[in-house]
């Protein structure tokens, strides 16, 4: 068992079983330049600590420095015989500089406080990317809904005509949740950047006197942890992230649904960019948005990684377990599947080319004004409850007459009620119902610009 971190109290090497079981090199070897930050860190607290002499440290700050070189180089590998990656940057960093200087290192410090560290850092590194990703999709929403500002739609519920919306309106309603989801990635850096589990060692902290808030800091932490054992054994901050990147997918998949529907024939609200949709093997005509499905699916994926990684952690005493390594590949291919799928989500947005002529000519239909109607009443001092039973006989009307409310006659509505004047025809174009939900949040033209201009403010401050 050479070069191994353990072995003294052992008679025998480990089982080649118990090898291939234990071994998670091929899944934490992306912890290596964290790792190399964490061990730099620590031997400087070895060296404040009077632990190694100036030349020592030197030299294991060279090593580490020429380790980092050849990992960028694509050059440094982990052995098979290593069983994660500290073992094998301890291994490689004593063929740097020798057993004598590159086995002092490890004092002070326990592979339980390094690895919770490192994957903190690892992780707050690609939740920033994924933050980007996230405003760059809002961005082309964003745009989408500045170039279509006036463009009316029927809006829906139970995926039934409603009300007519404004196209912007809609649109930006999924960029308002992608602008939350951002938020709460920053809010989970900022608990996450609070506390650095380096010093707390296998989990009782460490005799040697090393400052663990100095060692926080060289490595973007404000503070080191407050109890070793929570800073060893807890993996909250996995499962959070892990909770976010599930949200942004379902919101994902929700824009993605909508891209599915608004692209088929029935639909014919969108068409899809050459460049951001697929074809057929066999179906020649065939135009098909594989995105959008890949994201609706890739949903069910970032939600079992949450899961998976929860069921991990329910009642595992405390502190360490080994259990804890299966914190690692959930979360990863969590983040690296929202770092392929966000900008081909954005392209795939940005490129959307809306039929606003046929949105234009659905907003009405489904009787989609006999909420303005009943509102109309209301305004002429009718109780809505009355107004409501009122507006729904205007459209049981239509139905027996196979038309559409601003169809119905002056004598038709008199006939339903006296308080249907003709007065109600104000109420009866898409534009004068948009137009009149014009409260804060609402769909009115000059509100969904306000609208825009607080969303572009709100992204100023990211
Ligand atoms: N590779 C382990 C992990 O990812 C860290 C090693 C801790 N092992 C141990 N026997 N204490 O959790």
């Amino acid at each position: 068992n050479e070069g191994a971190l353990w072995g003294g109290r052992f008679a025998s090497g480990p089982s080649p079983e118990l090898e291939a079981l234990s071994r998670s090199t091929h899944f934490d070897w992306r912890l290596t330049p964290y790792d190399l930050a964490g061990s730099r860190a620590h031997a400087n607290a070895l060296f404040s600590a009077g632990l190694l002499t100036s030349s020592d440290h030197a030299a294991l700050l060279a090593g580490l420095d020429a380790l980092g070189e050849r990992y960028a180089a694509g050059a440094l590998h982990p052995d098979p015989s290593d069983e994660d990656v500290h073992g094998a940057l301890e291994r490689l960093l004593i063929l740097e500089v020798g057993e004598e200087i590159g086995g002092r290192l490890r004092a002070g410090r326990s592979r339980n406080d390094q690895v919770a560290t490192l994957f903190k850092m690892y992780l707050r590194d690609h939740a920033r990317t994924v933050a980007v990703l996230l405003l760059e999709l809002v961005s082309a929403i964003a745009d989408q809904a500045r170039g279509h500002l006036d463009v009316v739609m029927p809006g829906r519920t139970h995926l039934q005509h409603a009300q007519p919306v404004l196209l912007s309106h809609h649109l930006l309603a999924h960029a308002w949740a992608l602008v939350r989801d951002v938020e709460r990635l920053r809010d989970w850096d900022r608990r996450v950047a609070a506390d650095s589990p380096y010093g707390a060692g296998a989990l009782a902290g460490s005799s040697l006197g090393l400052d663990p808030h100095a060692v926080a800091r060289e490595l973007g932490f404000d503070d080191s942890t407050p109890n070793s054992i929570d800073g060893t054994a807890s993996r909250d901050f996995v499962a959070e992230l892990a909770f976010v990147a599930a949200q942004i997918g379902v919101d994902l998949s929700r824009i993605a649904e909508e891209v599915v529907l608004w692209s088929t024939q029935e639909f014919g609200f969108v068409t899809l960019h050459d460049s951001w949709s697929t074809g057929s093997s066999i179906m020649p005509q065939k135009k098909n948005p594989d995105i959008a499905e890949l994201a609706r699916g890739k949903a069910g994926r970032l939600i079992g990684n949450l899961t998976g990684l929860l069921a991990t952690l329910k009642a595992l005493p405390l502190a360490y377990n080994r259990d804890l390594q299966e914190d690692k590949e959930p979360v990863f291919d969590s983040v690296d599947t929202l770092e392929v799928l966000l900008p081909a989500m954005t392209g795939l947005v940005a490129t959307l080319t809306f039929d606003t002529a046929r949105l234009a000519a659905l907003a009405p239909q489904g009787f989609s004004l006999a909420t303005d109607v009943a509102e109309w009443l209301v305004r002429e001092g009718v109780p809505f409850r009355i107004a409501h039973e009122l507006a729904g006989a205007c459209v049981r009307r239509c139905e027996e007459l196979d038309c559409d409310l601003p169809d119905l006659s002056d004598a038709e509505y008199a006939a339903i009620s006296p308080l249907l004047t003709p007065g109600v025809r104000s109420v009866l174009t898409v534009e004068g119902s948009v137009a009149s939900r014009n409260g804060r949040g609402g769909t009115a033209p000059d509100r969904v610009r306000e609208q825009l201009a607080e969303l572009t403010d709100r992204l100023a401050g990211h």
